[in-house]
């Protein structure tokens, strides 16, 4: 059972306030009755509509999901839990899919969402999306790692990643590094050419989105009618 005004806001089109306004207001109908309690509590199956137009009915959705290492960021998998299955019911029928991939073994921000224009926008290597990721390796970071980021790393493979950067933390041990790519394992690939390979690995930064930190690891929340419209401005 979730609270009705939490059902509103985790479709992303309404903030917790203008889901409280719209359910005062007598617009929110709940299995087919009008309901005007905030908090009131909603099973997972339960209709729930707004002017007459039941929600997640074809609606966009937005949800920014702390992965936890171990789940797999696809829709489907015959083997392992998918960043899907985090989510309750309710979503399980919305075309959800997350918005590019992490490794099974990385953790942090993942966009979920069902907005294909928007999540191929986002992807298109031409609109460069910056990604900030918190990285711990095995060796020592130094002055010519950050140089060679700035460069662009030339991995073991021969691709020539962009130039990034590499923001080194103390111990230099760990780092921030930006990428505006995503090719497969990148990160992973860019420290393996410095001899430095990947401990630990999670995404804090996508775009104009930054991590919840109130968000446990596997727990997450709708985005807020900002953090929307920054996506569409990125
Ligand atoms: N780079 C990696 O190596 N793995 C990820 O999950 C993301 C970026």
């Amino acid at each position: 059972m979730e609270r009705l005004d939490k059902r509103l806001a985790a479709t992303g089109q309404w903030s917790r306030k203008e889901a409280k306004d719209l359910i005062r207001a007598g617009r929110v109908s709940v299995g087919g009755t009008v309901c005007r309690s905030p908090e009131e509590k909603v099973a997972p199956d339960t209709p729930v509509a707004v002017d007459g137009t039941t929600i997640g009915a074809g609606g966009p959705v937005y949800l920014m999901l702390h992965k936890p290492a171990g789940v797999v960021s696809a829709t489907e998998d015959g083997r392992d839990r998918t960043v899907l299955d985090l989510l309750p019911p309710q979503y399980r029928e919305m075309g959800l899919f997350p918005v590019g991939r992490l490794d099974k073994d990385t953790e942090g921000l993942l966009l979920i969402t069902n907005d294909g224009p928007l999540a191929h926008r986002l992807l298109s290597p031409r609109h460069h999306v910056d990604k900030v990721y918190y990285v711990e390796v095995d060796g020592i970071l130094d002055q010519g790692d950050v140089e060679a980021v700035s460069q662009g790393i030339l991995l073991r493979d021969g691709y020539q990643c962009l130039p990034g950067k590499l923001e080194l933390l103390s111990g230099n041990t760990a780092a921030y590094i930006t990428i505006r790519e995503g090719k497969y394992h990148q990160i992973k690939r860019m420290m393996a050419a410095r001899g430095k390979p990947v401990t630990y690995l999670k995404r804090i930064k996508f775009g104009a989105l930054t991590l919840d930190e109130q968000l446990d690891k596997g727990g997450w929340r709708a985005l807020t009618d900002r953090e929307i419209h920054s996506l569409f401005r990125q």
